[in-house]
């Protein structure tokens, strides 16, 4: 059984939906999986369907509750800013042991469910004062699901951050690009990837039903990844 850190080239790309569309298409498919977002930044409580915690749940079928929120995602902050900052802005300082305790302790309880953890921001999005998001999947060692966008520019932010987990040897089992709102091309974009990196590159049309997802979610809960 399977579980993947979903990364992407930056903040508001698309790792929120792109989860949300794999932990759908599981449940329609009777494969049982799981959500965990660890660090949420910018959450408001009395909007907390809407956070990315929030969301997850919904595509889990699971209540938007204060004890589910706390399960998926045990620090949230308040101010829409990068972790270390946001955490500052409340007084508290985030402790990477702890984040990573927290993401070994999920991935251990995780039995025979597919688990999706998603990182906050891009990939190395400052998660702690001196440790990136990319710390964090190095010690984690696990495969990620890369989302990218489909805007001008999108490729060189896709595979600079492709480059830098393959450098820290960490596999990407596929990446999806999630159309931008303002897109210069999402097959174009696609190709343009896939040309320039060996592997598995999906496209998630924006507003489109989610069967987009269905090959690529049958084949991540095929994966014996950790
Ligand atoms: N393929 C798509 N089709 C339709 N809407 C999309 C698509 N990709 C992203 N969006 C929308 O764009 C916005 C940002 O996406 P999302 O919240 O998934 O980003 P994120 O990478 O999870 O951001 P964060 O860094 O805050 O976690 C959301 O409103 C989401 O619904
Ligand atoms: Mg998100």
């Amino acid at each position: 059984v399977s579980a993947f850190f979903v990364t992407g080239a930056g903040t508001e790309i698309g790792k929120t939906y792109v989860s949300c569309a794999l932990l759908r298409a599981w449940s329609e498919s009777g494969v049982a999986c799981d959500a965990f977002k660890p660090v949420v930044s910018g959450f408001d409580r009395a909007d907390a369907a809407q956070s990315d915690s929030g969301l997850l749940l919904g595509a889990l079928g699971e209540a938007v509750s204060d004890e589910n929120i706390a399960r998926i995602s045990p620090w949230r902050f308040a101010a829409p800013l990068a972790p270390p900052l946001a955490a500052k802005a409340e007084g508290a300082a985030l402790d990477f042991a702890a984040i990573e305790r927290a993401c070994r302790a999920r991935i251990e309880v995780r039995g025979d469910r597919v688990l999706l953890i998603e990182g906050a921001g891009g990939v190395m999005a400052p998660l702690t004062d001196d440790r990136t998001g990319l710390d964090l999947i190095a010690a984690l060692n696990m495969p990620a699901v890369f989302v990218a966008g489909s805007y001008l520019g999108a490729v060189s932010h896709a595979l600079t951050g492709l480059a830098v987990l393959d450098a820290r040897t960490i596999k990407v089992a596929a990446v999806v690009v999630s159309e931008s709102a303002v897109s210069a091309g999402l097959d174009a974009t696609c190709a343009m990837i896939a040309r320039m990196w060996p592997g598995h590159v999906i496209a998630a049309p924006r507003g489109a039903p989610i069967s987009w997802c269905a090959p690529l979610a049958h084949r991540l809960a095929a994966q014996q990844s950790i």
